[in-house]
């Protein structure tokens, strides 16, 4: 593995950013084995939870949701999947075991109720040879989100609880459910948390219209695709300016152009399960090539170069250039397939010759018709006269 990949996050070297996120899929020594072997930098292990009723699994489990606009792909992967199947004893050995079989980092990770159990659970799992932490409060199928209770004032009590108790580093995953992100990000830096992650699954809800009620136990569950991460970049680019601390990023990674976005927008490690689920564990290697072959095509020597860097481009909404007109112009790629008259809100798209032709004086210059055609429709832009 090539020196230019690695990143430092939180104490731990990593050789390279791509790991393998609390999942069923880093449920035991002998999947986390899989991702190393598969080319994974660090496995975050699957949560134990002090809940009883979040140990035990419903069946099935699992829900791939393809929806949205015909013509365009979306899809939501739904779990039902709650926590590692067994005590904080078994988890030790889990992790005692994991941590014999593996040469990367292993992180640990904690789900509780009471904040001595935190701390106690924390103990354990730096005693059988975790590596670092991760707690979990945010999780989507946990009591402090199903009760919908104020999330940074118990991850700050977390962290109170934990720090006095272990040395190794720890961190909380956060929930996406707060107005202010940023704030809570502060605010976890300030209790001493040794770096955040943005974000756990949110709860999500699809209803099936034939039997009219919801899909997944009829229940909520964790979800999530490759349209979360535009908001979760948002948040890390947002956060970054104000941490000192790193920011793991997960949600929504299905290529590794999400991965180089994650970085750019602040992220200093971007933590993956979905993809693994549907996927394999190899996917990571096909991505790291790519990685690898952006930064060659980029000029860029180390990965390291990348992060932050799109987040001192970001402009506030004063700064924003609202002078620069723009005009559709038809060319000669045009099929007169209609599509665009039918979405053009200005009337500015007239069919009644053999293409259509755009009246300059009704195109508002938006670029919607851009979008929708297939690379017939360009935007020009007119420059401001004095
Ligand atoms: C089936 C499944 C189980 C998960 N279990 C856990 C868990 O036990 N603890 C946790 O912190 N996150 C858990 N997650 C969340 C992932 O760690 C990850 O942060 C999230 O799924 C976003 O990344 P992704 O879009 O690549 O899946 C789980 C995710 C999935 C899909």
């Amino acid at each position: 593995m090539s020196k230019r990949l690695q990143v430092d996050f939180a104490g731990l070297k990593l050789a390279h950013p791509l790991v393998a996120a609390s999942a069923g899929t880093t449920k035991d020594a002998e999947h986390s084995f899989r991702a190393q072997e598969a080319g994974f930098s660090a496995v975050v292990l699957k949560s134990v939870q002090e809940e009883l009723v979040n140990r035990y699994n419903p069946l099935p489990r699992f829900s791939i949701v393809k929806s949205g606009i015909p013509g365009y792909n979306s899809v939501s992967f739904l779990s039902y999947e709650q926590a590692f199947e067994g005590d904080i004893h078994d988890y030790a050995e889990m992790v005692r075991e994991t941590r014999r079989r593996l040469s990367i980092p292993v992180i640990a990770s904690i789900n509780c109720i009471e904040y001595e159990s935190w701390a106690t659970y924390a103990k354990i799992v730096e005693q059988a040879g975790a590596d670092a932490v991760e707690m979990v409060p945010s999780c989507p199928a946990g009591a402090f989100i199903r009760k919908g209770e104020e999330f940074t004032p118990i991850a700050a009590n977390v962290l109170r609880a934990v720090k006095v108790k272990v040395k190794i580093p720890a961190g909380i995953k956060m929930t996406q459910q707060l107005s202010n992100p940023v704030a809570c990000a502060v605010t976890l830096e300030q209790e001493g948390s040794h770096w955040v992650t943005m974000f756990n699954r949110n709860p999500g809800l699809h209803i099936d219209i034939e039997t009219m009620s919801a899909i997944m136990h009829r229940s909520a569950c964790g979800h999530g695709g490759p349209w979360v991460a535009l908001a979760i970049t948002r948040w890390v680019a947002h956060a970054y300016p104000h941490l000192k601390i790193p920011i793991s990023a997960t949600g929504g990674v299905t290529r590794w152009e999400d991965v180089i976005r994650y970085l750019l927008a602040g992220a200093a490690n971007v933590q993956i399960a979905s993809l693994i689920y549907m996927k394999g564990y190899d996917v990571v290697k096909e991505m790291l090539g790519s990685i690898e072959g952006y930064l060659d095509r980029m000029g860029i020597e180390s990965i390291q170069n990348l992060i932050g860097r799109a987040v001192s481009e970001l402009q506030p909404l004063e700064a924003v250039d609202r002078s620069c007109r723009y005009l559709a112009v038809v060319t000669h790629r045009c099929v007169n397939c209609g599509k665009c008259k039918n979405i053009c809100l200005y009337d500015a798209i007239d069919f009644k010759g053999e293409t259509p032709s755009i009246n300059p004086d009704l195109c508002d210059g938006c670029g919607l018709c851009e979008q929708i055609c297939g690379g017939a429709i360009l935007m020009k832009r007119i420059v401001p006269q004095n």
